[in-house]
């Protein structure tokens, strides 16, 4: 049985794959992401050795190459001395992945190396044959397996999911992919907590009354009807990549600076999680879904949910997390509001307004706090303002899947979402998933479904309400309105 635990104390550095072989490089992953990160990576010098686009398509190298470089037009922009290298590490093998002679043929165009990337960006259902087929083929041995999200559709397929890797790689060679743990904004929610001293003294049930995490989307799902019609908003971002946001904010200090360390802490909060009750839950779908390409005509899956969790740990018993996310709402934006609890009114102080902290994953990186200030005619009223800071991304910054790409071949976990934490994420949603609650609709670019019956409305709304990103910024002096 492959190693499943932490890897053992090692001073030294992990080996670094010799060469990525790719799984669906014909695919919309690899069109709109997956070049454009090894271009990147080129450009870096992070990538020199043979690159293996694997689909089953009818296509040659040339094709390929011509779809790669468009692929970089469209995407980034293409550099000529980096696109002349990444074509000339490029490598195609047309084929079904049922069939042994694809990957004889994969195995031959490895040659001599040894510790090969092997990156499923496929739908899940094709794991099984693939991973069957690198073992018989000789193509497992040495090598690391990335693979996509989402990871399966619910607990038993993540855990069958699980159970093919775990038969063939050992869990320190498989790297579960979600960008959002690449994305700067993201990780730095971690540095920041832990290297100022003035916030973690707060960061508890005693100050923090409620935290509202907002994932919002001004766009429909883009020509990706099938896929979305399978997955739904709460599969698609809330397991995933809102729930590794919320682990940033709820985990304790790591005691070490390795991936399992900081790994163990992240489940550690999962685990105090009880399964999402589904009267905590709304879902919402735009009107015009179903006349998406690809999408049912009598779906009933979400583009929109918000619901509220509860983490019962000494840090965070009785503060609710709520969380929002969907397509077609009024902005792009993911950001985190944690409310500060009210401070004490006396005959002294006239009711202040509620502090909070604010952090903007996207589409810039923003750290905010609101203080109350009085007002400047000192008629003792007082006004709420942001003290923020703000960083806008610059373009030598690593773009996630560069990110997740380089930090996989070089053998770093960190990212990257561990076997025990994927399962407990899906434990989590699990009951609420397979409730079959409603499903209300909402008109494109509002902030999902109106016409909610009170009480659900009432678990799933945060005491003080919504915070809308930019829309609650009263100016640009970042005085903000108290929420309603
Ligand atoms: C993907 C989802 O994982 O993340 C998409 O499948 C979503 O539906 C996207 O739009 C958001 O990622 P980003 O990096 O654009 O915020």
């Amino acid at each position: 049985m492959p190693d499943t635990q932490s890897p053992s104390i090692s001073s030294s550095s992990p080996v670094r794959s010799d060469a990525l072989v790719f799984f669906g490089a014909t695919g919309d992953l690899a069109y709109k992401k997956i070049f454009p990160a090894l271009q990147a990576m080129v450009k870096r010098g992070h990538l020199d050795v043979p690159v293996i686009g694997v689909a089953k398509a009818g296509w040659n190298l040339d094709q390929l190459k011509a779809r790669a470089q468009d692929s970089l037009e469209q995407h980034g922009g293409l550099d000529q001395a980096a696109w002349q290298k990444l074509s000339s590490l490029l490598r195609y093998v047309d084929g079904d992945y049922a069939d042994a002679a694809t990957f004889a043929e994969v195995r031959k165009q490895l040659g001599s190396a040894q510790h090969p990337a092997h990156y499923l960006a496929i739908p899940p259902a094709l794991f099984e044959k693939v991973v069957e087929q690198l073992v018989q083929s000789g193509s497992a041995k040495g090598a690391r397996m990335i693979v996509e999200k989402p990871f399966g559709h619910d607990l038993a397929s993540a855990q069958e999911l699980n159970r093919i890797l775990l038969s063939a790689f050992p869990e320190s060679s498989i790297f579960r992919i979600d960008h959002y743990l690449a994305k700067g904004p993201v990780h730095n929610i971690v540095s920041f907590r832990f290297s100022n001293s003035f916030l973690e003294p707060l960061w508890h049930r005693d100050h923090i009354e409620s935290v509202q995490i907002t994932m919002a989307e001004d766009f429909g799902v883009q020509g990706r009807g099938v896929f979305y019609d399978q997955t739904g908003a709460i599969r698609d971002v809330i397991q995933n990549h809102i729930f590794q946001v919320m682990s940033n904010l709820a985990m304790e200090c790591p005691a070490r600076h390795d991936s399992e360390s900081i790994r163990d802490e992240k489940v550690k909060v999962l685990k105090a999680i009880p399964a999402i009750d589904p009267c905590n839950l709304i879902r919402g779908q735009f009107e015009g879904y179903k006349n998406e390409k690809g999408v049912a005509s009598n779906s009933s899956v979400e583009t929109f949910a918000a619901l509220r969790l509860d983490i019962k740990s000494w840090r965070w018993d009785g503060v609710p997390f709520y969380i929002r996310a969907g397509k077609n709402l009024p902005t792009t934006c993911t950001e985190v509001i944690a409310r500060l609890r009210r401070p004490p009114q006396t005959e002294m102080t006239e009711p202040a307004p509620q502090n909070y902290m604010r952090f903007r994953i996207g589409p810039e990186m923003t750290i905010a706090l609101a203080v109350s200030i009085a007002a400047p005619d000192e008629n003792g009223q007082r006004s709420l303002i942001e003290l923020e800071a703000c960083r806008h991304p610059r373009p030598e910054e690593m773009e996630a899947y560069e990110r997740v790409l380089t930090d996989a071949m070089a053998g770093d976990a960190t990212l990257f979402a561990r076997q025990d934490y994927v399962e407990e994420a899906w434990r989590i949603v699990d009951p609420m998933l397979k409730a079959q609650t409603p499903v209300y609709t909402y008109r494109p670019q509002t902030w999902g479904p109106s016409e909610v019956p009170g009480q659900a409305r009432a678990n799933t709304t945060p005491p003080g309400g919504w915070m809308s990103p930019f829309a609650d910024a009263a100016d640009d002096l970042h005085i903000v309105s108290q929420p309603a």
